[in-house]
């Protein structure tokens, strides 16, 4: 049977590592429908050498859907890998840790969400929280991250490592609720996956107020995706819903008031907002610096989260500074 566009996802080529036993067939795309195959799955590639094919500048290698499970499975344990490494710096693990994030997002995108993925990212969340626990430096953490291209996955690792540690300043200690908490935030904006990707790349101050509407489905959205899983625990389904709502009753999609919220969603919700701050997006090309940030959401935004995770942050980025 031919192969079409529709049974491959395309992976930039510069994502891939020279001298890595890649576990999956390589395509390169010839025409609209016509792939070929260039590299055998189990072989050490040398993805460089596929650059310039037969004189065609080559972007992205392409992998059969049916085989992406493969490569989702060797990012991650990559990045496990690499955590135990102790020559590796924050940065590398950082780095390691969001590409296998990276890879689940983009499974998401092109499968749709399964038990597999949920399983990725599970995986990732514990790297995640081995991650934050270990830091030496969060600048390089958050230096990392602003780096990474899909800014979809450097702002979702970024939420998920700020939750942990604002929820373990707020005096949440037992590891299953900071795994929720880091799952909260590493899932928080999946919904994002099922809209328009001219939408999600568009500035909020530029949209029309359809789009607006529909933009704001996707806490909803979201918490559809995991509850269709049907083994996604209650808490990480509440945090997704309310990650957009904050203190003041006036997020979205509910309103909630800071007693209505779910403790964890409070957590997510500060973060969600302060990562948008420090790192560059559509809605904020230049970032703010960690203090600046925190000044921001005190005196212009009037701390429109919840209290306690707002102190709990200041007092990490408190500590960082007065570590440096
Ligand atoms: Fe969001
Ligand atoms: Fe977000």
């Amino acid at each position: 049977m031919e192969l079409t566009a529709k049974d491959f996802v395309p992976i930039p080529i510069h994502e891939f590592v020279n001298g890595v036993t890649i576990p999956v067939d390589l395509y390169i795309r010839i025409g609209e429908e016509k792939f070929i195959l260039v590299g055998k799955a189990l072989t050490q590639s040398n993805v460089d050498q596929f650059k310039n094919y037969q004189n065609r500048e080559v972007s992205y290698l392409w992998v059969r859907k049916k085989e992406y499970y493969k490569l989702a499975h060797q990012s991650i344990s990559l990045a496990g890998i690499a955590l135990s490494k102790k020559e590796l710096d924050d940065t590398q693990k950082t780095t390691v840790v969001s590409a296998a994030a990276r890879t689940m997002f983009r499974h998401v995108e092109h499968l749709g969400i399964d038990l597999e993925t949920y399983n990725n990212s599970k995986q990732i969340t514990e790297a995640v929280v081995g991650l934050v626990e270990n830091h030496k430096t969060l600048s390089g953490l958050f230096k990392s991250l602003a780096k990474f291209s899909d800014q979809l996955v450097g702002h979702s690792v970024a939420v998920s490592s700020l939750s942990v540690l604002i929820a373990q300043n707020m005096g949440f200690q037992k590891k299953a609720t900071l795994e929720k908490v880091a799952m909260g935030g590493l899932l928080h904006d999946i919904g994002l996956k099922a809209l328009p990707h001219d939408l999600i790349n568009k500035p909020i101050a530029e949209m029309t107020a359809d789009e607006h509407q529909l933009y704001e489905t996707h806490s909803f959205k979201g918490m559809q995706m995991l509850q269709s899983l049907g083994i996604v625990p209650d808490d990480i389904v509440s945090i997704v819903y309310e990650h957009h709502e904050n203190s003041i009753g006036q997020g979205y999609p509910q309103r909630l008031r800071d007693v209505k919220m779910h403790p964890l969603a409070k957590v997510v919700s500060l973060a969600n907002g302060y990562a948008d701050l420090i790192l560059p997006n559509v809605n904020c090309p230049v970032p703010k610096n960690p203090r600046e940030a925190l000044m921001y959401i005190e005196h212009t935004l009037g701390i429109p989260y919840n209290r306690e995770a707002f102190r709990a942050l200041k007092k990490v980025i408190d500590s960082e500074k007065k570590a440096a």
